[in-house]
């Protein structure tokens, strides 16, 4: 190549180059749907304002609609299709997405006009409907800020699954949601706590919002905390008497099958009863009962070192009994203050057992499940882990007819077991960055506008996608304020200060 055909194709690239860029400046935010509601849109991407999850205005004829961009990517296109002359040859890029039309009538429009809504107009628009039920108030949208974001109570009526990467504002949000519910509703919760973090909802913070903590007063009495402490008041207790049989046989590592003769000694415990009393109400009673085998079971529980959890007592209120007979709006089941994990197993197993046994009842609950992929996790790693899974299970998937709504938490989806997740019809999900996680959410999920989960991975501390019932037009949600005390949490990150 000579001097001069170097600076002619340098020349022909300059001048390629300022047709694409004016084309690409010239491409105008339009959008058009078929159907009125699901809409495509395309814009330049010099100063781009459409943002994924966020608000626009579609205009058209003097008609005008508030939507929602749900996805939105790079796509390049030859500009010949632009119209100006001599450009067949230049490829444009633009950014190109789809979305949803939120207050439509079905109209079909093409090539409306997009702009950015304002919070106001996305706040009016979206306030519109009376509201028949309950809403709650967990903070305000994100990508409209100042409008308040209201979930719909009656969809708790489903289950619920959140998830978020470690440090994500999982537990802090899940407060801030019970604490809305337990408030501006009249449901009954119970909690299954595996990190005390929810022991101090029945106490106010300090600095806590003025307005929001008059509304939380009267919640403060109807807290009940189960804790592993004689001195507390609710010690955290069971009785080997409230188990079923096959949840004996687990803690006792007892198989009936292999282990024929012991199961049917413990079987026949089970089942003789005086005076309507059972005869073994504790597992140490074993040790000293006349029955044929019965020492040998109890002998078995002191080498297992079940005899001596400190979860067993025969006299004191059992949370079993509780839970059977409420008299507590909300019970906290504190897991983390007990000493092993066998025993939060088993206590997670009794809880999800009793309120399975209680549906008769038919006394509307919402059964709160943090840490979920210790609950119910998908590879139970014993014995009693593998009933408390089948009991969620269960719960999942005929809870709801009895008034039992599931709401489960974990950083780690695909370690819940997924009979639970695929019963789950409300989603709240935090940051995320494993694009596995997000793939997976995004096809069990299938309600939610698959482009929205892509926004996880940027997420902030107390922001959330929530999608479902409680929020039919899914949004990006920054989560408010506690109103009630934090409990457990973390150790204070103070060592990393500057030493003075
Ligand atoms: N919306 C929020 N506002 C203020 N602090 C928050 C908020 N959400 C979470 N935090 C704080 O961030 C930390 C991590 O939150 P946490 O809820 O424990 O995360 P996760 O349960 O997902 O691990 C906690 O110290 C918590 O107090
Ligand atoms: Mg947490």
């Amino acid at each position: 190549m000579t001097l001069d055909d170097a600076a002619v194709l340098a020349a022909r690239m300059a001048d390629y180059r300022a047709t694409r860029a004016e084309i690409e400046r010239h491409i105008l935010p339009l959008a058009t749907s078929i159907d009125g509601h699901a809409f495509d849109v395309q814009a330049s991407l010099y100063d781009l304002e459409l943002r994924r999850g966020g608000y626009v205005v579609l205009e058209q004829a003097g008609r005008a609609w508030l939507g929602q961009v749900t996805d939105l990517g790079v796509a390049a296109r030859p500009a010949g299709g632009a119209g100006a002359p001599g450009t067949d040859a230049v490829t444009v890029r633009l950014a190109m997405g789809s979305g949803v039309v939120l207050d439509g009538d079905g109209t079909p429009f093409h090539d409306a006009t997009v702009r950015p809504a304002a919070p106001a107009e996305v706040g009016e628009r979206l306030g519109r409907g009376p509201a028949r039920r309950a809403g709650l108030t967990v903070g305000e949208l994100l990508l409209a800020p100042g409008v308040p974001a209201v979930l719909d109570s009656g969809g708790l009526g489903r289950h619920t699954f959140m998830c978020g990467q470690s440090g994500s504002g999982k537990t802090y949000s899940l407060g801030v949601l019970l604490e809305r519910l337990l408030a501006e509703t009249t449901l009954r919760v119970v909690v299954l706590d595996p990190n005390s973090d929810y022991v101090g909802l029945g106490r106010l913070r300090e600095g806590a919002d003025p307005a929001l903590a008059a509304r939380y007063a009267p919640v403060l009495d109807e807290v009940a905390v189960w804790r592993n402490d004689a001195a507390a008041d609710h010690p955290l207790r069971l009785r080997f008497a409230d188990l079923d049989l096959a949840v004996r046989a687990a803690v006792l590592g007892l198989d009936p099958v292999r282990d024929r003769e012991e199961y049917a000694v413990l079987s026949d415990i089970v089942r003789s009863q005086e005076a309507g009393r059972p005869l073994i109400t504790d597992a140490e009673q074993l040790l000293r009962a006349e029955t044929r085998g019965a020492r040998e079971l109890g002998q078995r529980a002191v080498n297992l070192g079940v005899l001596e959890w400190r979860l067993w007592g025969p006299d004191l209120p059992s949370l079993v009994g509780e839970l059977r007979e409420p008299t507590a709006r909300c019970t906290v089941v504190d897991l983390g203050s007990l000493d092993t994990l066998q025993e939060q197993r088993l206590v997670a197993e009794a809880v999800l057992s009793t309120l399975w046994e209680a549906r008769l009842s038919r006394r509307p609950c919402l059964v709160v499940i943090d840490e979920a992929h210790n609950i119910c996790p998908a590879a139970p790693p014993d014995d009693v882990s593998r009933l408390a899974t089948e009991r969620a299970v269960q719960i999942a998937a005929e809870g709801r007819k009895y008034g039992l709504y599931l709401l489960t938490s974990t950083q780690r989806p695909h370690k819940v077991d997924q009979n639970v997740v695929s019963q789950c019809d409300n989603l709240v999900l935090m940051r995320m960055n494993s694009a596995a996680d997000l793939a997976d959410l995004g096809r069990l999920f299938s309600f939610v506008p698959p482009g929205l989960f892509a926004g996880a991975t940027a997420f902030g501390l107390g922001q959330a996608l929530v999608a479902g019932k409680v929020l039919p037009q899914a949004a990006y949600v920054q989560m408010g304020r506690r109103v009630s005390e934090e409990g457990g949490g973390d150790v204070p990150a103070t060592w990393a200060a500057r030493r003075g």
